[in-house]
């Protein structure tokens, strides 16, 4: 709906676009939405506001079962039990841009309401592509004692902090009871046959201007290191594309900016660091 000042929301874009068939979501390329025109010269009225009541995606606990170090994957399906579940979206800055190259690490139960903290099943890390989306395929997370049906998430834009928050399913009678659950955090879920569809878009703090391009992350190496040979990897540096540092008597070059973390060692997170 056209909010009362007759702007066009962001959410009353996507939906037009996806109405139109002009936005098959998580197909790159095909978004042909009015923050491609940011920048462009054109006149204003496409461009997304905030003021759909996008305030940045609000924070959770992690909960005692998050694990550093997940794969880098965007499916967590395995051969056990469970209904098939698909979560796509955004994940946009303050001015309702989406962000490329946000870190998103999910890690949910299975399907009996267990966590794996031995391995990494239904753990997993990946980064929203060039328009922004990501788009995680696992399976609908069991109950477990205390809780409502999540998923937990963390995620981090380029540069920026970490955030950690969970997501919710609508129509689950223990959403009414779980002191932890926000409705502020419910997906849009959709049954599809035999599968669940959810949809969730994250807005962060990230300032971005609007009618300026989107902070680009730099997915190949610049090959100007800001630093030149920054020494020592170390956790809690915010390292930039082309940095250099060694590890454990290797050296590797950054490939997209992000804020070190514990587990996040360049042998582990190949989409960060490459080895040179
Ligand atoms: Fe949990």
């Amino acid at each position: 709906m056209p909010s009362p000042d007759g702007m066009i929301s962001r959410k009353t874009v996507l939906k037009a676009a996806a109405m139109l068939g002009a936005a098959p979501l998580l197909v790159g390329g095909g978004v042909a939405l009015a923050r491609e025109q940011a920048g462009t010269g054109r006149p204003p009225g496409f461009t997304p506001e905030c003021h759909d009541g996008d305030d940045p995606t609000i924070e959770q606990t992690e909960g005692p079962y998050f694990k550093p170090d997940s794969p880098l994957r965007s499916s967590l399906v395995d051969d056990g039990p469970g209904t098939r579940l698909t979560v796509s979206g955004y994940v946009f800055g303050r001015a309702c841009r989406p962000i490329p190259g946000v870190l998103l690490d999910f890690w949910q139960a299975d399907d009996n309401g267990a966590y794996d903290n031995g391995g990494y099943t239904f753990r997993g890390h990946q980064f929203t592509d060039a328009n922004g989306v990501f788009k995680l395929d696992t399976i609908v997370p069991g109950l477990y004692p205390g809780r409502t049906r999540h998923l937990h998430v963390k995620l981090q834009a380029p540069s920026r902090p970490v955030i950690t928050t969970q997501l919710y399913f609508p129509g689950e009678p223990r959403n009414s009871t779980d002191t932890i659950y926000d409705a502020r955090l419910l997906m849009n879920v959709r049954q599809n046959g035999p599968a669940r569809e959810g949809s969730f878009d994250f807005v962060l703090d990230v300032p971005q201007t609007p009618g300026t391009p989107s902070p680009t992350p730099t997915a190949t190496p610049t090959g100007t290191p800001s630093t030149p040979p920054s020494g020592s990897w170390k956790a809690g540096t915010p390292y930039n594309a082309g940095d250099r540092v060694t590890y454990s008597g290797a050296s590797y070059a950054c490939l997209q900016a992000h804020t070190a973390l514990v587990g996040w060692e360049p042998p582990n997170v190949p989409a960060l660091w490459k080895r040179s």
